[in-house]
């Protein structure tokens, strides 16, 4: 398993708002501010309404990149995929409780294919729809935004959860945090206890990546 240890501030980059003409680029661009993790995010049309990539694509990533590939799943059925996005390259899969139909299952299954593993919760699901099993994860991803798309509205209460996930998983494992993350929001969601803060919008919106990397570093640390 590749995710890197908690305690340490991530700003880990999401390709849906890169140029997907020129991915390998993109990824070389932010792997250059010294990131250690690229967001992945898939998404089927079903669960959400939006379409992305899936393991082809992954797959060719994984040739050009070293770094640790973070799929966010977006998906209805993520126990039918998990094996090929692993076989392609992903290193951490986060699935969604909402479609979960077995959780437990396929939280072992990723452990089985050495890939870790994470539990996400949408904007109006509870904490306590993953109480249970989300101190079985190496990682914790929180919305803060409905997922389907970048570039959306941040959404303070949905990061308040964050606070009381952290009292539940102790500080050995890392809460990701999704949506609307800029130098600002970063600050906000790292004081209730998050670790890995993926954006899309803020770094590659703008024609200086590194230095918006930097700026919502330097915002939170
Ligand atoms: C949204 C995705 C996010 C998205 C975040 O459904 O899961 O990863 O890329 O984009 P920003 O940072 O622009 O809100
Ligand atoms: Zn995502």
């Amino acid at each position: 398993m590749r995710l890197p240890k908690a305690g340490t501030i991530e700003v880990v980059p999401s390709i849906l708002s890169a140029d997907f003409a020129r991915l390998a680029d993109e990824i070389a661009e932010v792997t250059s501010a010294g990131v250690g993790m690229v967001h992945l995010d898939v998404m089927d049309g079903h669960f959400v309404p939006n379409i992305t990539i899936g393991p082809p694509v992954i797959a060719k990533l994984r040739r050009v990149s070293d770094l640790v590939f973070d799929a966010h799943l977006m998906i209805s059925e993520p126990a039918k995929y998990a094996e090929p996005f692993v076989k392609a390259g992903a290193d951490h899969i986060t699935f969604h409780i909402e479609v979960a139909d077995d959780p437990r299952k396929l939280i072992d299954k990723l452990h089985e294919l050495d890939c870790s593993a994470g539990i996400c919760l949408n904007p109006e699901t509870p904490v306590e729809a993953i109480a249970d099993v989300a101190p079985l994860c190496e990682m914790v991803l929180v919305m803060t935004v409905r997922p389907g798309f970048g570039g959306q509205k941040f959404m303070p209460e949905a990061a308040k959860k964050i606070a009381r996930i952290r009292e539940i998983v102790g500080p050995d494992i890392r809460i990701e945090v999704d949506g609307g993350i800029d130098p600002q929001t970063a600050l906000t969601v790292v004081s209730y206890g998050a670790d890995t803060l993926v954006a899309g919008n803020a770094i590659f919106a703008k024609t200086d990546r590194i230095a918006a990397i930097n700026a919502i570093r330097d915002a939170c640390t």
